[in-house]
């Protein structure tokens, strides 16, 4: 934290651990990460969907919602992803501060910021999730067509093309989302989620 000379900092009386107490869970942050069609979005929803039936509260913080709002001034070099990544860091802190259990899916592919956002949040609050699918698997599904574009020179810097994706180095969890069902996915997730505690039911 950079500390500001004229700016105090306020200590709340409700704080994180009176809000997990009362919510019967603990707040994390799970962050996805992946290419582009990997299944980030998909999983963290259905995981979402999960938590919420168990009572837990929950939110989704969605790459392409985002950079509608709170990233809208931002495009792909590499500077506006770390920046992006950035926002979203401190968001989900801010997130995980008020009890929730905060889910982020976004491509993030630099390595160093996804350990900037590990910095950020206390020991084991960070859990990365790699959604691990081939260049090939998400190109060939190409829900929104965008790599065909990039392909054909219509976007530049698109991940896995002509942007690099560095693979994470020691994720929490490797999802294999071309082979596991979405069932079993959120499964392991779950899974996780009671063996590190953050979870009772
Ligand atoms: S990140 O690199 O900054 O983490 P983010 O997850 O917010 O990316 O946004 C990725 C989404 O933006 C992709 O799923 C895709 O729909 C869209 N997109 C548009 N242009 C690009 C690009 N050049 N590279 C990757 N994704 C892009």
């Amino acid at each position: 934290m950079i500390l500001k000379p004229n700016i105090v900092w306020h200590h709340a009386t409700v704080t994180r651990e009176r809000r997990n107490q009362q919510n019967n869970h603990k707040s994390c942050v799970l962050w996805f990460t992946g290419l582009s069609g990997a299944g980030k979005s998909t999983l963290a929803h259905a995981v979402e969907e999960e938590l919420h039936q168990l009572g837990c509260r929950t939110f989704v913080l969605d790459g392409d919602n985002v950079r509608h709002g709170l990233s809208s001034n931002l495009g792909f070099s590499e500077d506006d992803r770390h920046e992006n990544i950035r926002r979203i860091g401190e968001a989900s802190k801010l997130m995980m501060e008020a009890g929730i259990i905060t889910m982020t899916a976004f491509i993030s592919p630099f390595q160093a910021d996804r350990e900037a956002v590990r910095n950020l949040l206390p020991h084991g609050d960070f859990i990365e999730i790699w959604c691990k699918a081939s260049l090939e698997v998400c190109e060939s599904r190409d829900v929104k067509g965008l790599y065909a574009k990039a392909r054909s020179g219509k976007i530049k810097n698109y991940t896995g093309i002509n942007s690099p994706y560095e693979v994470p180095k020691d994720p929490e969890l490797i999802i294999n989302t071309d082979t596991l069902s979405l069932k079993q996915a959120v499964a392991a997730i779950l899974d996780f989620l009671r063996g590190r505690g953050k979870i009772l039911i």
